[in-house]
């Protein structure tokens, strides 16, 4: 047992997590050995095996819940990353699925149902003039950047401090570390082996704060886009506010620059008109995945004509003047048939939208509820169907900087404590989300495990009372 340990006594944090990963292998036997497996062969190591504190091998998933191969249940609130907007194998998008897989999964030329996707995109996306598929929001999000350079002839890429775009070097700058000043952010490069040229070319700007617009209107005429998330996901599920977006709209306009909108998480979650519906705002640019691809890889970007035009290469123009976007698998099938369910689904029933964002509404309300009754200074983020948090500040935070001086090992344990109580969280819970498919039951269940767990973290001292 746990009792009898105090958190800020030296060495106790380290015992406490101990303590409770060792708890979690116990309940876990089988996901444990098939991790001893993997370790003892290193070749067989996967990405997702990296998982803290460690992976849950998942055998199956139903509507709101997964099961884990040791036959242990758990309401899902990760939901695949965020993708499965209407929960597991929903009927409409398996039979899509199903219904392709009769005809073939994969060919090199295009099939009809891509067009039908974009089709989809094109109403649910403002801006969105044209459309091109990827297989990922990484690849999408780096072809955002080409662009944007090619159509200015500009070098710098401008992006939020805690903004995260997927593994593009430029756009891995400052989004797990933070350097400089809030006034005068310096680029954090997040990767081993960066480049220092790739790094020049990075101008980070601070998310939420109207510095920003300044230091776009400093850099002028140097700065090719700026890529700014509406709804911050990594970072700590931090909305902007839409006077910042519109302010870097705004600045954007006066310099010449493109205005990229990544909405890979809030992309058809937020509402039928994505994050930029909701916030009022449009990007020249906006990138996509998650949702749009029904649970299935897939990115996109789309916008204006102009831009994504530049992604053809018509016979009179210079092979080097054209953006390339190609891919084995990109667009294919399978990926566009599961993504036109699902957001057809959505986009049929308008309701869905206020249910999601009733039920993501009723988490944050009683989580707060929650932290509010244990006397717990803490805070929730998130909106929408979204949530992240709790983090345990003073000042309800809005930017990456304050979720950093959050109590960390309070949000490592919180994880654990909740995987022990039948909750799946993305750990250290940060970025959660509920589906059409989760009922208020199922939400006042997370709250009170959320509840124990935190109870839990007062009796090890790691949160006061
Ligand atoms: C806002 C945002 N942009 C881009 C990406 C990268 O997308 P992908 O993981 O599909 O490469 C992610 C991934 O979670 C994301 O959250």
């Amino acid at each position: 047992m746990t009792e009898g340990l105090v958190a800020n006594d030296p060495g106790t944090a380290a015992d406490l997590l101990r303590f409770a990963e060792s708890e979690l292998r116990a309940a876990l036997p089988k996901s444990v050995a098939r991790l001893e497996y993997s370790t003892r062969r290193p070749a067989l190591w996967t990405t997702r095996e990296r998982f803290w504190p460690m992976p849950i091998y998942v055998d199956h998933g139903v509507g709101s819940r997964v099961v884990d191969v040791d036959g242990r249940e758990y309401i899902d609130c990760n939901m695949g990353h965020g993708p499965l907007i209407l929960g597991h194998r929903h009927p409409r998008v398996m039979a899509a699925i199903d219904a392709q897989l009769d005809r073939g999964n994969h060919f090199g030329p295009p099939s009809a149902h891509e067009a039908r996707l974009a089709e989809l995109i094109v109403k649910g996306v403002p801006g969105a003039e044209r459309v091109v598929f990827t297989n990922s929001g990484t690849e999408a999000a780096m072809s955002a950047v080409q662009i944007a350079r090619a159509a200015t002839g500009r070098r710098i890429v401008a992006k939020c401090e805690g903004g995260l775009h997927g593994s593009y070097e430029p756009l891995r700058h400052s989004v797990l570390s933070f350097a400089g000043t809030v006034e005068r952010p310096e680029a954090s490069p997040d990767v081993g082996g960066m480049p220092p040229s790739t790094s020049a070319d990075v101008l980070v700007l601070p998310f939420n704060d109207e510095v920003a617009f300044k230091l776009v209107r400093q850099a002028g005429e140097q700065i090719a886009c700026v890529i700014v998330e509406p709804l911050q996901g990594s970072a700590g599920t931090l909305p902007a506010s839409p006077t910042f977006l519109q302010g870097l709209r705004n600045a954007c306009d006066d310099v010449g620059a493109i205005f990229v909108l990544d909405e890979v998480i809030t992309g058809f979650r937020l509402g039928p008109r994505s994050g930029a519906g909701c916030f009022g705002v449009v990007g020249d640019l906006t990138v996509l995945g998650k949702a749009v691809g029904g649970g299935l890889p897939v990115g996109a970007l789309c916008g204006s004509a102009s831009l994504v035009d530049l992604t053809t290469t018509p016979s009179e123009r210079p092979a080097n003047e054209a953006v390339f976007i190609g891919g084995t698998f990109s667009g294919n099938p399978l990926t566009s048939v599961a993504g036109v369910a699902q957001l057809s689904e959505l986009l049929e029933h308008p309701t869905s939208y206020e249910r999601l964002n009733e039920l993501g509404g009723r988490m944050r309300r009683g989580l707060a509820k929650a932290l509010a009754d244990l006397g717990v200074p803490g805070f929730v983020t998130g909106m929408g169907s979204i949530w992240g948090g709790p983090y345990f500040t003073a000042e309800a935070p809005t930017t990456f900087r304050d979720v950093s001086a959050s109590d960390g090992l309070a949000g490592k344990l919180l994880s654990i404590y909740l995987l022990l109580e039948g909750v799946l969280v993305t750990s250290p819970s940060h970025l959660n989300f509920v589906s059409t498919v989760h009922t208020e039951e199922e939400v006042d269940t997370v709250v009170e495990a959320y509840r124990r767990a935190l109870v839990r973290l007062q009796r090890e001292g790691v949160l006061g009372e």
